[in-house]
């Protein structure tokens, strides 16, 4: 790698961030496309996010990827912010636009594109249940209600953090049927009944943390269950639900087709996504993390 002072600047901020397997991931696109630019981890407490965002234009960045937990205390900080991330409330790429920030969010779209590319599934008159109310699930929900499913259910430890999620998209989205529940088991086992699609969009089976006790025997067989979670690759959710003959996704997609829609937005160049996914597999194969 030969850096001059024309190295065009990329980053990721994010606290902690020792694990992110991004640097790797964007690197290896950039080494295999011969482009001059860089993508750097930066450590950023939540104290120094404002200073590190004030960088990015004082540096001419180009770009960075923002990670935990900077993904809504970011927005108040830039120029403008894209309708999807609006819709989700959370940025996670940022642009320098000739310098004006704008914030997006392509973590919806890069779950989207991981379900289309792996099983042809379009979300159209689907049902999908999601389990989890927090930032992961707007994001998912904000991009697969566009596809105009039948019914998403939201299914929440706390009930009201899913009515409150349930009732913002649903003006917004007003040909999708829109339920929040609570994780009791026999709240579960009916929608479970006539669901296509189960999401898990909580933290719980990160780090091979166990998995919530959701009645997967309730689905049809033709199910998909899946998973944001990709370390372990293999969640224990994912592992009952194969145990039960039912199609599994795991959540490495989506993490590839997130970077390269934001490589997209920063460059204009297509990433090859085959190269983000071998250096993410190998990555987290040898112990990389979020
Ligand atoms: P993220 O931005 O990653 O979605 P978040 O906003 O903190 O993170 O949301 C975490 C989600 O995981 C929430 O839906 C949370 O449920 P609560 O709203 O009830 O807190 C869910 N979650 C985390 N740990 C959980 C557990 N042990 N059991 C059930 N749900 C859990």
């Amino acid at each position: 790698m030969n850096i001059t002072a024309k190295t065009k600047l990329l980053g990721i901020f994010g606290y902690p961030i020792g694990h992110t397997v991004s640097p790797a991931m964007h690197n290896a696109v950039i080494k295999a496309l011969g482009l001059d630019i860089v993508y750097i981890p930066f450590e950023v407490k939540p104290p120094n996010l404002r200073f590190a965002i004030d960088g990015i234009k004082g540096l001419n960045m180009r770009g960075v990827s923002i990670t935990i937990p900077h993904k809504e205390a970011v927005m108040k900080y830039l120029d403008e912010i894209s309708e999807e991330a609006k819709l989700v409330g959370a940025v996670n790429a940022i642009v320098n636009k000739e310098g004006r920030l704008i914030g997006h969010n392509t973590d919806g779209y890069g779950y989207v594109t991981s379900l289309k590319e792996e099983f042809n599934l379009n979300p159209k008159d689907k049902k999908v249940i999601i389990l989890g109310a927090g930032g992961a699930a707007r994001a998912i929900v904000g991009v697969l209600a566009a596809k105009k499913p039948k019914v998403i259910t939201v299914a929440n430890r706390t009930l009201a953090r899913a009515v409150s999620l349930v009732k913002a998209f649903r003006v917004k989205f007003p040909g999708t049927k829109f339920e929040a529940i609570d994780l009791d088991e026999e709240n579960l086992r009916i929608s479970f009944e006539d669901a296509n699609l189960l999401i898990n969009t909580t933290s719980v089976g990160m780090k091979k943390e166990g998995a919530l006790n959701v009645p997967l025997k309730a689905l049809p067989k033709t199910a998909i269950v899946s998973d944001i979670v990709y370390n372990p690759l293999q969640t224990l959710l994912l592992k009952k639900a194969k145990r039960l003959r039912l199609s599994t996704h795991g959540g490495v997609g989506m993490l590839i087709h997130q970077g390269a829609r934001s490589f997209k937005l920063w460059t204009g160049i297509d990433a090859p996504v085959e190269v983000m996914r071998k250096v993410a597999l190998k990555a987290l194969k040898t112990g990389g993390g979020r």
